[in-house]
Parts: structure tokens; sequence; C-alpha cells
């Protein structure tokens, strides 16, 4: 008999920064960082688990079609480890169980998005293929304790297994036990926040966010700034999502953001993510802003970048139509998604 699980999950994309690793094997980061998951249309990563007593030699996995390899004590590795450890623990308190842990595993994961673009492909990866080793495994396990397992797989992930808005606590203990996600608010909480994705580019990037933190930690002496920053950061945009004040989640979101981008430029040699174009539309949003602050009294838009140059932009719902325009008229060649990502629900589990 064969056994299978389908799961999908969406794409995280922080408003505070995860960058740095305290522990690089457990994915232990240097400091705490908050997300909002988009919703799952156009954006996600779906996996498809399979157990089955004829899987000869291994586990094996596919990413859009192209075998990867799972390498003994690698991330893949060790998120299949952890879950079938905790199905093998479920098996031995109950005997009805069928054996799967015992079984070779196949799986097959597709974004539908381009990978490693900057688009924290990753993030929504690395929890769907750990939502549907669950779901096979039927583990009984909640989405904070399975965000450990996550994050072992890419550090980010571990905010995909929730919807809404979401903080990584970074963790006192070293191993790793308190460090995971959990909800800071729900997606119905502030549903007239919206994500704007704008391409900029779809390569593949140049320096991966693993080797860029790692030389951060090592290079950057302004990293030890973000880090005094950041915890209030953290509780201040937290307090902002709590009382839908996008003003203040405005600012600290693009303060984070440019922040980040620093700390990579402080590095020696310097990273850069950012591209011309990757800076003029922080001009546009900044432009933006000044006119919607001098005729309102609040800002319009918040932007922000990952490890590459495509922007994201964040915005009420009401403000959305102004930013696509400006957006179509001064970056004509810009691929913008057609429309704004609403906040979005959790990875999700099948039924049944
Ligand atoms: O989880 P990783 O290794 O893909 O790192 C993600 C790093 C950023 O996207 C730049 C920031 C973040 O918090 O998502």
């Amino acid at each position: 008999m064969v056994y299978e699980a389908t799961a999908t999950a969406p794409v995280n994309i922080a408003c505070i920064k995860y960058w740095g690793k305290r522990d690089t094997k457990l994915i232990l980061p240097t400091n705490s960082s908050l997300s909002v998951t988009l919703d799952q249309d156009h954006l996600r990563s779906t996996t498809t688990s399979r157990a089955d007593a004829s899987f000869e030699d291994g586990d094996r996995l596919w990413l859009n079609g192209k075998e990867e390899s799972i390498k003994e004590g690698g991330r893949l590795w060790t998120c299949i480890k952890e879950l079938r450890g905790w199905r093998k623990a479920e098996e031995d308190k109950n005997a009805e169980l069928p054996k799967l842990a015992a079984l070779n595993l196949r799986i097959a994961s597709y974004n539908n998005f381009p990978t490693a673009a900057g688009l924290a492909s990753s993030a929504s990866g690395l929890a769907a293929l750990v939502a549907s080793l669950a779901g096979l495994y039927e583990l009984p396990q909640s989405p904070s304790e399975l965000s450990r397992i996550a994050r072992q797989g890419s550090g980010s992930a571990c905010r995909s297994l929730f919807g809404g808005f979401v903080a990584w606590r970074e963790g006192k203990e070293a191993d790793g036990s308190d460090s995971l996600a959990e909800e800071v608010a729900s997606r119905e909480h502030w549903p007239e926040m919206q994500a704007l994705i704008c391409v900029v580019s779809d390569a593949k990037k140049g320096t991966s966010s693993t080797a860029g933190m790692q030389h951060t930690v090592e290079t950057s002496p302004l990293l030890q700034e973000r880090l005094r920053v950041v915890p209030k950061r953290m509780d201040d945009i937290s307090a902002a999502i709590k009382a839908r004040d996008f003003d203040a989640f405005a600012r600290l979101t693009m303060a984070d953001s440019n922040q980040f981008h620093a700390v990579c430029l402080d590095t020696a040699p310097p990273i850069f993510y950012l591209n011309d174009v990757s800076r003029a539309i922080i001009g546009l949003v900044e432009e933006l802003n000044r006119a919607h602050l001098a005729k309102t009294g609040h800002l319009l838009a918040a932007y922000t970048f990952d490890a590459g140059p495509n922007a994201v932009i964040y915005a009420p719902e009401a403000n959305m139509p102004t930013i696509v325009a400006a957006v179509n008229r001064f970056f004509p060649q810009a691929e913008a998604f057609p429309d704004p990502f609403k906040v979005g629900t959790a990875a999700a589990l099948p039924e049944g």
C-alpha cells in the first residue's frame, strides 16, 4: 500500500528581517524576526510525500521535476530525520499504527514562481515539506512544534507554518527548543493589509542567504548595532500590528529593510542585493509617501527587500490603486504581479 499526503505552504515576507545565525547547524538566529504570510494563490509550494515498501535505495526528492540529493547531515535530511523520529515514537506508543517510519520516501515539490529569486522560495518549500510529512505521518504536533523542525530546513520556513502576522522568537536555549514561530495576529485581524510584489529580476541571486548571513556575521561591525535595535523594533511592530497602525508599521518595515541592506554593504567584500531599479522603487515610494503625508497626515506604502532586487510593497488595500498606477507608469518594464496579495493562511495539510 502506498501512503501519500500533499500539503501546500505560502511564502512569507519579513518586515523585521532574519539575518545571521548564532548556530549554523541548528539554524538559530542572531535576532528575532517578524513576517506577513501571503495568500496562497500565486506564490506557494506544493509538496507530495509518499511512503511505500517497494521504494528502494533510500529517500529521494524532486524539486520542480529535477532530482535534488538528500545529503546526510544536510537540511533536508535533518527535517526528514526529525519527522521520521517522531513517527517512530508514535508507532512505539501505538502498535496498531502502520510502520511508516521504516519505509523509504519519495517527495516531489513544486513552486508556482521562480525559485531562489529573492521570493522566499526556501520558506514555502521547506514549510510544505514539513507539512506534507507531518500529514503523511499523521503527527499530532502543533504548528509551533513543527516550526522548530522547518527552521532547521530553512530559517524563514518556520514562519510559513502560520498565517497572518508571524514572529520567529530567537529563543535562548542552546538546543533550539525555544526558537520557534508563533502568531502575532491572525489574517482576519488586519484584512486591509496587502502586498504588491514587483519582480525586478527573476534570475537566481548571486549570494545565497546562507553564504550572505555567514559573511555578515564574520565581517560586519554594523551587525552589532542592528542586534541592539531589533528587540525594540520587534515590540514596536507587534504593537503597530495589534493597533492596525499602518504608519508605525510602514516606518519600522522600511527602516529594517534599509538597515538589513546597509549591514550587507558593511561586509568585506560587500554584498549588494539591491540594484538600480530597486533603489528607484525606494525613491518612488518615499516620494509617494512624502506627498501623501503632506495631504493626509499618513503614509501611503512601505517597501521591503529580501536577499534580492525584488520589491515588496505593503499598503492598505485602499492605497493600492495609486501604487500600482505609479509602478506601472515609472517601471513599465517591471513585472508587477497583477494583483496585490492579501494576508494569507498558514501551510495547509490535506483534508482527511
Ligand atoms: O531562511 P533563509 O535562509 O532563506 O533566509 C531568509 C532571509 C531573508 O529573507 C532576507 C529575511 C527573512 O527574515 O526572511
